[in-house]
């Protein structure tokens, strides 16, 4: 092979890390009715399936929240968060006892992208937990958790 065309090959090899980190929202207005309300929409990309179907299945003990849907919504928003999910990119995705883990502040994955924010940061009042992501990544709603966009307040 000539330079030529090694060059594209490795640069599109290169690329590929970059765009297995997009956390772009897939379209769907279900989800975006029943699971942005309480807090923004976390991406299906951020839990394995596994974990999406164990939350769908006992919204009436949601975190402390009752966010119960009837059977109908409950088993379309399923099938999107399953569809989308993020397998095991996402890094560990069970507990010590073997149950999905439900929440993405708890995956291997988004430990590792914040072991250098310390326990008395995410306690801060203008922060209050770590699934309050809009509070340091402006555009979470959308999506966006770019470095450009994150910010830490004080
Ligand atoms: C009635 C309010 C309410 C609704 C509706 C709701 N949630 Fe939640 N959700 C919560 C609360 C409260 C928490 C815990 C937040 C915290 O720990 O700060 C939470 C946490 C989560 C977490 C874990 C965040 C973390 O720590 O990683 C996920 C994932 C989640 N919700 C997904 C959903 C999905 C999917 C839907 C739609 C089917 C939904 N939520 C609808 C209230 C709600
Ligand atoms: C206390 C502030 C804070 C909160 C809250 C927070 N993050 Fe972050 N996040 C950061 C910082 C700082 C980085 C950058 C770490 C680095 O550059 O090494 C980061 C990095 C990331 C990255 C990697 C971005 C990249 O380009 O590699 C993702 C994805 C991410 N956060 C998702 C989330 C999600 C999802 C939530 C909520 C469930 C959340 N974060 C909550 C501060 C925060």
């Amino acid at each position: 092979m000539t330079i030529r065309i090694i060059l594209p090959l490795l640069l599109t090899a290169l690329a590929l890390p970059a765009r297995a980190d997009s956390y772009a929202l897939p379209k769907n207005p279900a989800f975006e009715e029943e699971c942005a309300s309480c807090h923004i929409a976390y991406p299906p990309q951020m839990l394995h399936a596994d974990s999406w179907r164990e939350m769908m299945g006992g919204l009436s003990r949601h975190f402390g929240s009752d966010a119960s849907l009837d059977e109908k919504r409950r088993s379309a928003i399923t099938d999107f968060l399953v569809a989308h999910s993020g397998g095991r990119k996402t890094g560990d995705t069970r507990d010590a006892r073997g149950k999905p883990l439900l929440r993405i502040t708890e995956t291997a994955r988004f430990n590792r992208k914040h072991v250098e924010i310390d326990a008395a940061t995410w306690k801060r009042a203008s922060i209050k937990s770590p699934a309050n992501c809009t509070a340091c990544h402006a555009q979470a709603a959308a999506g966006d958790y770019n470095e450009r966009s994150i910010r830490i307040p004080k």
